[in-house]
């Protein structure tokens, strides 16, 4: 039901300076797969086929992940690392990929819309790749059954220290009956300084949203930072009773700060020794 999902990722990820000058924040490794393999495996469970990735100026290295590279490939045919190319190969096989450049970085509702060349009119997913997600069911899986059953936006949310709102997009919302983690979204703040956050419950790098969002993002005013904000525009669906949050089941990591990247890193080791 969910066919596409949007990668936003043509930010310049300052806070990796300098390994990011050169190389995009996407393309950093927890282990040996890049940030946005991960997030392309993620929604390859959860059923999708088709990545729409907005990239910019210095993100050559993403289209190239994604491709064959005949000189490497030709090399190593046949020999004892050929192996450590299957899983990467594999997902090529399963997706298509579609690409479209973002020219001015004016926040990240901008860069969705921007996407509405490659999604067109249906609703899709967006994975943000710095928000590393592990769980036993997909974040993004999870979420397509959520929005299965109430056909409208979803963010996964988590909830997050107080002292670390203004990090974070935070909603309020009524717990649906019979739920325990699902929100029907009555308000939304685009990083609150916790004195005028409504909650503490933040919206992490994971949305399904319907197409209409597009409509909304073209009139939507900057927010936060002088930035086109998704927060905001969410608002709009959120004050028509549009907007579910979800509590998803799993772990999250802050891939886009340091200390989130080495704790990624130090996860995954373990599960992989
Ligand atoms: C963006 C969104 C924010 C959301 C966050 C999740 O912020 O604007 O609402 O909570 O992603 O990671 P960024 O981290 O890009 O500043």
């Amino acid at each position: 039901m969910i066919k596409k999902c949007l990668f936003p990722a043509a930010g310049y990820g300052t806070r990796f300076l300098p390994v990011t000058k050169a190389t995009p924040k996407e393309m950093l490794p927890i282990l040996t797969k890049p940030l946005i393999q991960y997030g392309v495996e993620e929604a390859v469970e959860a059923g999708i086929k088709t990545m729409a990735i907005v990239t910019g100026r210095g993100k050559r290295a993403i289209e190239d992940h994604f491709d064959i590279s005949y000189e490497l490939e030709h090399q190593i045919k046949g020999g004892s690392k050929e192996p450590l190319l299957d899983e990467i190969r594999s997902l090529i096989s399963k997706c298509t990929f579609s690409y479209t450049r973002q020219i001015e970085m004016k926040g990240l509702g901008h860069a969705i819309l921007t996407g509405e060349t490659l999604i067109g009119n249906e609703p899709f997913a967006v994975i943000l790749a710095d928000d590393l997600c592990y769980s036993q069911d997909s974040v993004l899986s999870q979420m397509v059954e959520v929005y299965k059953k109430y056909n409208c936006s979803i963010v996964a949310i988590e909830e997050v220290p107080m002292e670390d709102t203004n990090k974070y997009g935070v909603i309020a919302g009524k717990l649906v009956d019979g739920t325990d983690d699902t929100y029907r979204v009555y308000d939304m703040v685009e990083k609150p300084e916790p004195k005028d956050a409504p909650t503490n419950l933040a919206i992490i790098g994971r949305y399904i949203l319907t197409p209409d969002i597009f409509d909304i993002l073209r009139d939507t005013k900057a927010g936060k930072g002088g930035e086109i904000q998704i927060t905001d525009a969410l608002l709009e669906q959120a004050k028509r009773g549009k907007v579910i949050a979800f509590k998803f089941k799993g772990k999250r990591f802050d891939c886009g700060s340091v200390d989130g990247f080495v704790d990624a890193t130090n996860f995954f080791y373990g599960k992989e020794s």
